[in-house]
Parts: C-alpha cells; sequence; structure tokens
C-alpha cells in the first residue's frame, strides 16, 4: 500500500480529546508492558466512532470503564473504537507490550547504552500505546514507572517526582505528575543508571528550580559546560524575552543512540550526548558553542514549543522558527553577534538554498506531508528563523517585545498556529504585515537584481531594485514578497559612509521593497556612492549587483558593518573560482587576480580587524559553498580550482601567514571569546601553511603541542588535507588514543570521509567494519557515511557511480533499521538535477533500485517519489 499523503488545508479539529492519562509502565529492556488510563470526552456532538493512532507493539487488551471491550477494529495504524453507545465522558484502558532492545528506529521506547528512553515528537508516542497523538489534543500526565533497581536506579518522566517505592524482587518504582497540559508528543521517560550533576537556578521571581544533568557513569567531568550554558540560558530569557521557568524541576540525559540534536520534553530533555559532553581534550570550540546553543534551544521551548505549542505539524516552524531565532539572538548577545550572523548565513545559502532549489523545496509552513519526520528541514528551522527575524527587522526590538507578550498571552496553553503569531505581532505593532505572510506560504528562494543611477549634477542617486522567484518543485506560481533590504552607501572615493536622505528627508537604513520592481532615490548624494546591499543578510535572498573587484575591494576596506565586510569577500572568492573554473574548462591556466591577492594581505595586516572576523574572512569556502552559485554544479572542477584558490593563497602570503600562526598562539586553554577567536585565526592559517614547505614541521609540532582537541582535531585535518607525510602516524595516533571513545572517534571518521584522496571510497568501506563503527548509531553513520555524501562532493559524485552505489548500499540497510536517519542521509542523492546528464543517469538508478525495495519506508518513498518525477 501506498503512503498517503496530508495537506494542510484539510485541518480538523479532533472529534475526541484526552484530558488525563494515567501510564503504569512495567519496564524491562525485552519486554515491557504498559498500561495507559486515559479519560476521554467527545467534543464533537454524535461522534461515533474513535480512532487511535498507535502501531509497533503487541495490544493486549482494551477496557472501557472498567470494562472488557471488543467493539474495535485493528488496522497497521490504529486501533478505532466504536463509542456510539458511550457518554460524553469515558475511561478507556489499554495494555500493550513492547520491545525497547529490538527498536532500532529509535522513535517510541527504546534502548540506549545500558539505557532505556523515548523519543515521541513528532508522532512516536504511538510506538508505545494507542493515542489520540496530535499536538492539538493536550493531557494531564501522571507516570508510574517500575523497573530493576540494580539495572535502573533512576526512573525519570515528564514533571514532579510525586512517590516511590520498592518491591520484594529487586523492582522499584517512581511515579511522576506533570501539572501542565501537553500534547503526546513532549512525553517523556528515561531509566538507566547514571552520574548526575546537580545545580540550582534561581528564578527572577525568587523561585529555586533543581537542576540535573544525567551522564553515562564516567562522564561526569564533561557535564560542567552544559550546566553553566543551562542557567546561562534561563537568565537571557528572563532579560530579553522575560520569560521565567514553570516547575521546581529541569532534567536534561545524555544519550548515545538519538536521531537527532535533542527533544525539550517538558522537565525532561533527552539530548545527543554530543550535545552535552565536553571536557578541552574531547571538544572543539565548535562542540562548546553547539552545545551551548543547543541546551538553549531545548530551554526556550518550554515557552515557544511546550507552554505554547502547534496546532498541527503543517505549523511546526511556529515552534522552530522562533525558537531558533531565539537561540540564535541569545548566542549573539553572548559572544560576537556577526560572528554569528556569518554562521548562519553560510548554513542557509549552502544547506537551505539547496534544500529550495531540490524536490524536496517546500514553505516554512509546508502543505503537503507524507512523513512529518521529513519536515524536520533547514527550511522549516533556518529559513523559520529568517522570517522571524525579518519580523524582528521591520518592528525594531521594542515593538517585537511587544508583539511576544500579546502572543504569549493569548495563546499560553494552547495549541496555536503561524497565524496566531504573525497576527499578535501585527496587532501589538500597528504594521501591516498582509503580503509579509507570504513568506509562509511560499517557498523558493528570490533573486533580487539591483541596478543603480547616479547623477553629480542633481547628486540623485537611484538604485533600481526587482524582485523575482524561480518556480520550485512544489509550488509553479510565485508572488511578491515583502523584502526588508538593508543598505548602506559609501563614497567611491572618500570611503565615507553617506546619510540616506529621500523626500522625506533623513531615512532608516532598512528599504520595504514589495513590488516585482521598485526604485528608491535618494538626495544630497556628493559623491558617486557604492552601495552595500542585504548588509547583516536582512532577507534570506539572492542578491546580484555588478559590483567590479575595485568596488569590492574598496568597500572591504571601509565598511562598518562585519557581515558586509564578509559577504564582499566571498562575493570575491566566488568570483575567483568561476573565472579560474571557466579556466580550467577551457582548458587554459588558472590565474589568481593580483588585486585581490593584494588586498587579501592587506587584510592579514590589518590590527584594525577583530581576531575572530579575520579568521572568518580568511576561511576559504567550502566545496560545497563554492557549489551553490551554479545551477549546474561540477564538483570534480570545484575541487580542482579550490585547491588551486587555496595553493596560490599560501604560497602568495606565507611569510604574513606564518606569522599570524606565530602572534596568535595562546595560554593553557579556556572556553573565552579572545582564545577562540586566536585559535580559530591560528588554525586557518594552518590549514593554509600546511601546503608550504614549513607544512611538515609545523603540522607535527602542532599535533604534538595541542592540550586541546580544537588544536588536534586543526592539526589532524590540516595533515590530511594536504596529505602530508606524518598524516598516518597522526591518524593511527589519535585512533589508539579515543577509539574507546564514539564521539571523538566521529571527528576522526568524518575526517577520514572527506580525504582528499582518490581511494577515499575504499577507506571508507573499510571503515565501516572498523570496531568503533556500529551502524545503529546515527552519529557514527552520520560522521562516517554522512561526512563522505555530503562533504566529499569531489568523491561521492565521481563518475563511475561508485560514491552513489555505496550509499545506496548503505540506505538499504538503514531503510530496515531506521528509516528517520536513512531520509536525511539520501539528501545528497536526491539534488541529480544539479548535476550533468551523466550523473543524473547513474543517481536515477539508485534511486530506482531503493524504490524497488518491497518494505520502503514512508521516510524514504516520499523523497525518492519526489526525485523521480
Ligand atoms: N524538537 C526537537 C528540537 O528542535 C527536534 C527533534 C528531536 C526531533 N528529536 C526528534 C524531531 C525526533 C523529529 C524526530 O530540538
Ligand atoms: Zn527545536
Amino acid at each position: 500500500m501506498q503512503p498517503k499523503a496530508k495537506f494542510r488545508k484539510d485541518y480538523q479539529a479532533p472529534d475526541f480529546t484526552v484530558n488525563d492519562i494515567y501510564l503504569d509502565i512495567q519496564l524491562d529492556a525485552d519486554r515491557t508492558f504498559v498500561t495507559s488510563t486515559l479519560k476521554v470526552e467527545r467534543k464533537k456532538v454524535g461522534a461515533k466512532t474513535l480512532r487511535l493512532d498507535g502501531h509497533s507493539f503487541d495490544f493486549l487488551a482494551l477496557k472501557v470503564n472498567g470494562v472488557a471491550y471488543l467493539q474495535y477494529q485493528k488496522d497497521d495504524e490504529a486501533l478505532t473504537i466504536d463509542v456510539s453507545d458511550l457518554a460524553d465522558q469515558f475511561e478507556l484502558q489499554i495494555e500493550t507490550a513492547l520491545n525497547p532492545s529490538q527498536n532500532t528506529s529509535l522513535q517510541g521506547l527504546y534502548q540506549s547504552g545500558e539505557g532505556i528512553c523515548t523519543q515521541c515528537e513528532a508522532e512516536g508516542f504511538r510506538q508505545i500505546t494507542y493515542m489520540l497523538d496530535r499536538p492539538d489534543v493536550l493531557a494531564k500526565y501522571r507516570t508510574k514507572i517500575t523497573a530493576s533497581k540494580a539495572k535502573y536506579p533512576y526512573l525519570l518522566s515528564n514533571g514532579n517526582r510525586i512517590a516511590q517505592g520498592e518491591l520484594a524482587d529487586g523492582r522499584h518504582w517512581v511515579e511522576w505528575e506533570d501539572p501542565f497540559f501537553k500534547p503526546s508528543y513532549l512525553f517523556a521517560l528515561v531509566a538507566g543508571d547514571f552520574d548526575l550533576l546537580e545545580d540550582k537556578f534561581i528564578t527572577k521571581s525568587g523561585r529555586e528550580v533543581a537542576l540535573e544533568i544525567y551522564v553515562d557513569r564516567g562522564n561526569l567531568d564533561r557535564a560542567g559546560w552544559a550546566m553553566e550554558s543551562l542557567k546561562r540560558a534561563m537568565k537571557w530569557d528572563e532579560e530579553r524575552f522575560g520569560l521565567e521557568y514553570d516547575l521546581d524541576i529541569y532534567m536534561i540525559v545524555a544519550v548515545d543512540f538519538f536521531n537527532m540534536g535533542a527533544m525539550e520534553n517538558k522537565g525532561l530533555n533527552v539530548f545527543n550526548s554530543k550535545f552535552v559532553l565536553a571536557k578541552p581534550e574531547t571538544a572543539t570550540d565548535e562542540d562548546y558553542l553547539n552545545i551551548e546553543s543547543v541546551i538553549a534551544h531545548e530551554y526556550f521551548h518550554n515557552w515557544t514549543g511546550n507552554r505554547i505549542t502547534c496546532r498541527d505539524w503543517f505549523q511546526l516552524s511556529l515552534k522552530e522558527g522562533l525558537t531558533v531565532f531565539r537561540d540564535q539572538e541569545f548566542t549573539s548577545d553572548l559572544w560576537s553577534r556577526s560572528a554569528k550572523r556569518i554562521e548562519d548565513v553560510r548554513l542557509l545559502r549552502t544547506v537551505q538554498f539547496a534544500e529550495d532549489a531540490s524536490p524536496m523545496a517546500h514553505p516554512i509552513r509546508p502543505e503537503k506531508v507524507i512523513e512529518m519526520n521529513n519536515f524536520y528541514t533547514v527550511t522549516v528551522y533556518e529559513k523559520g528563523a529568517e522570517v522571524i527575524r525579518m519580523i524582528h527587522t521591520l518592528l525594531g526590538e521594542e515593538l517585537f517585545q511587544k508583539g511576544m507578550q500579546l502572543y504569549v498571552a493569548e495563546n499560553d496553553g494552547k495549541a496555536a498556529t503561524c497565524e496566531d503569531f504573525v497576527s499578535a505581532m501585527e496587532r501589538a505593532s500597528n504594521i501591516d504585515l498582509t503580503q509579509f505572510r507570504r513568506w509562509y506560504s511560499q517557498s523558493g528562494t528570490p533573486e533580487l537584481t539591483v541596478r543603480d543611477e547616479y547623477d553629480e549634477n542633481t547628486q540623485c542617486y537611484r538604485l533600481h531594485i526587482s524582485q523575482f522567484t524561480e518556480p520550485t518543485a512544489d509550488q509553479l506560481e510565485k508572488l511578491n514578497l515583502h523584502i526588508p533590504v538593508k543598505l548602506a552607501l559609501y563614497g567611491e572615493t572618500s570611503g565615507q559612509k553617506i546619510p540616506l536622505i529621500d523626500e522625506n528627508g533623513s531615512v532608516g537604513d532598512v528599504l520595504s521593497l514589495t513590488q516585482a520592481q521598485q526604485t528608491f532615490e535618494f538626495y544630497h548624494v556628493s559623491e558617486r556612492p557604492i552601495p552595500a546591499l542585504l548588509a547583516d543578510f536582512s532577507a534570506p535572498v539572492r542578491l546580484s549587483y555588478d559590483y567590479t573587484i575595485a568596488q569590492l575591494i574598496r568597500l572591504l576596506t571601509c565598511v562598518e558593518n562585519d557581515f558586509s565586510r564578509w559577504d564582499m569577500i566571498q562575493t570575491l572568492f566566488n568570483r575567483e573560482l568561476r573565472e579560474n573554473l571557466f579556466n580550467y574548462h577551457q582548458g587554459d591556466l588558472m590565474q589568481f587576480n593580483m588585486d585581490f591577492l593584494e588586498a587579501l594581505k592587506v587584510l592579514m595586516d590589518d590590527e584594525n580587524v577583530d581576531t575572530g572576523l579575520k579568521a572568518l574572512m580568511l576561511t576559504l569556502p567550502k566545496e560545497t559553498e563554492f557549489a551553490e552559485q551554479f545551477k549546474i554544479i561540477d564538483p570534480q572542477g570545484i575541487a580542482v580550482v579550490r585547491q588551486y584558490l587555496l595553493e596560490s593563497i599560501a604560497t602568495a602570503c606565507q611569510d604574513r601567514l606564518f606569522r599570524l600562526y606565530q602572534e596568535n598562539r595562546c595560554g593553557a586553554y579556556r572556553v573565552v571569546a579572545e582564545d577562540i577567536d586566536k585559535r580559530a585565526l591560528r588554525n586557518v592559517c594552518l590549514s593554509y601553511l600546511a601546503f608550504t614547505d614549513q607544512g611538515e614541521e609545523l603540522v607535527s609540532s602542532h599535533y604534538e603541542e595541542a592540550d586541546n582537541m580544537t588544536d588536534t582535531l586543526a592539526a589532524l585535518i590540516a595533515a590530511t588535507k594536504a596529505q602530508l607525510a606524518c598524516q598516518e602516524e597522526l591518524l593511527a595516533d589519535f585512533e589508539a588514543q579515543w577509539s574507546h571513545d564514539g564521539l571523538v572517534m566521529d571527528k576522526w571518521f568524518a575526517l577520514q570521509a572527506t580525504r582528499p584522496d582518490d581511494d577515499v571510497l575504499a577507506i571508507v568501506e573499510k571503515l565501516m567494519a572498523h570496531p568503533s563503527f556500529n551502524l545503529n548509531n546515527p552519529n557514527r553513520v552520520r560522521a562516517l557515511v554522512g561526512a563522505f555524501a555530503s562533504q566529499n562532493p569531489k568523491a561521492f559524485h565521481a563518475v563511475d557511480g561508485s560514491g552513489y552505489r555505496f550509499l545506496v548500499e548503505v540506505l538499504i540497510k538503514l531503510n530496515e533499521s531506521n528509516p528517520q536517519v536513512a531520509a536525511r542521509l539520501i539528501e545528497p542523492l536526491i539534488k541529480l538535477s544539479r548535476y550533468d546528464n551523466q550523473r543524473q543517469t547513474l543517481m536515477r538508478r539508485g534511486l530506482e533500485r531503493l524504490k524497488g525495495l518491497d518494505n520502503l519506508a514512508r521516510d524514504l518513498f516520499e523523497k525518492i517519489e519526489k526525485a523521480l518525477l
């Protein structure tokens, strides 16, 4: 049977609701018994059948109002109960039995290491028991867990611990009650033996909250950073958003087997251990910052997600876009705002723009879904956050916060829609968002084309901006959007910033583009200006303006906005790659533009540029970043030309790079901005120097001297990218030191998978049998197979089709064991329209092979169907 799609337009309120659930869980890794007692209420007069979602367990018994009941029908996905003779309120009791140790899907109730945990978002609760498993059914939960005390000394669930006891047979039990109404996707249970880090937080109204972080035994020394991050997040949300925590306890559990990053279950977050555990020897600076931001993200969900949840899954961006926006602001307030912005824009421009150009293109609020797990996407999350950010740009912080307050006041305790949010923002600010709403329903990346004219005599400057959105796979017709364009003008000769004055006088720096074409006029412009367009990336669009190299270099030195500075250099890098790829295709010699090279030297010498920004500006875009400027991608050509650019800079700037390398040494490892920036700059320099005659010596000593994972990994990366003689020795040393630690080995696996070696696929295939590898662990799979397919385009897109064949083999296995992870891994294979005919044919062949599987999961089915259209 073919999986069926659901449409946003078909939403209907449920006929019944569940007000109260009591779960009695007899926990065991191989056979768990669940008795669920539901207080059901009929909402629609005369409703006769109650359809409860549920699958992948043994159904043992059903009682209605305490009496065995047989008027039901069971199919693959649900239990349909005839309730025509029942009153408007009745009680159901459902008994099921499950096998957590065999549940490799990591959804529902499953075993992770020695412990047992749950993952219910989006539709995992229905793998535990029958339920109205939809986010607009809000119930009060009470959960009693009984299990072996020796194996599972900790038994956790949402809310407050209200009772506990011991049984004669060595088992014990704990009962939990969550006072807040919540949808089933926020339910959680964890059982196991852990080390526990405890702390507390006093809220602004003076309540004390117990903070508990549970990690695998032996990892206590890696939990401190997560705890500090949690406290910073709690404080920040009070200060910037006025939002306070609402329970007396907040628990975080780190597990090794997890499909995503982390999960915001009420009062009991479950985390991928990758986003909890950190100490200097095992975690990089990037890991530290990611941990802080994921901890904050899940914490912020307590208001934007839990207290106010989603009416239906099409509204996912209501909680995710907003919560990503909030975690971005948190990181920006605590660290460098421009560095955070640059990082987010890099992700958006590569991965999200690519998604919009793919068969999976969808608006931030999708219209049609087959498998909900497929819509936890960069579009819903990152583009969703950009849409919130644009509202923030249009309203300003004060009105935005006023809008937030109204949104919270109106929707607390409810399941809301994106429209509820926009409407609150609109009413609080009195700013018309009618046209702006199209960002929620339109997919695709708008392209802005900008032309300008300057009249020296009248001192008038005109900007002509037009917008165009290409049709996407899901939507042929596109409407004009309301696009905020942040602008600054700089004098071409003086380099001075020119004030923006229109016919009404001085104006703000954000233009509102609402039509297909618009002209903006500025007066008293005393010299020919160069426009710095889309500062801070004020909208998620592509922009084209015909800058000369001279103009870009001019802006590079005078523009005040750090994001724009970085953006100018991206434009220069992109141009350099394009021109040389053309030369390469023509069989001509490649050459690096001398003016650009000079500008890079000036940048290296410029002591007024902040260290962190300098590191970002000197970072050569990745192959996947370069690729996004092409409709048809030549992965092999891009790799060759990028390599040429890298070596050209290394050779021409060796002295400067070496000087910066030496100047930016740090003392003993500390996670502070100053040192992080220094390490970043120093390691960027190393990545170039590895290609010079100093490479061997510098990289070996860098590895040896490193007292932290950031530097260790930088040395390893440099050694493998430059294929230095020392690489095998360093790789072996790292492996010997860390093979017991999966999280650390992930760095090593990813590094191996992205090696430039011609035989990298053979290396990867061999590593699939490495003792530290495990196909059932999503982190391992992403590190080895995911990195190969998505971060080594040259090898994955090998013209003999070997990369595709390898991925398909892995997907065939994952289709059965973990379809959610399989469907993420297949992404590079469904973007076939971006490649030449030869590759397209091979990719299609791989997809067709998968399509022919007789037990193809709906996760893969949905993507393959779209790709093969
Ligand atoms: N809501 C989670 C978050 O934003 C995402 C998530 C975690 C998830 N685990 C999942 C989504 C499993 C789908 C399936 O942080
Ligand atoms: Zn989230």
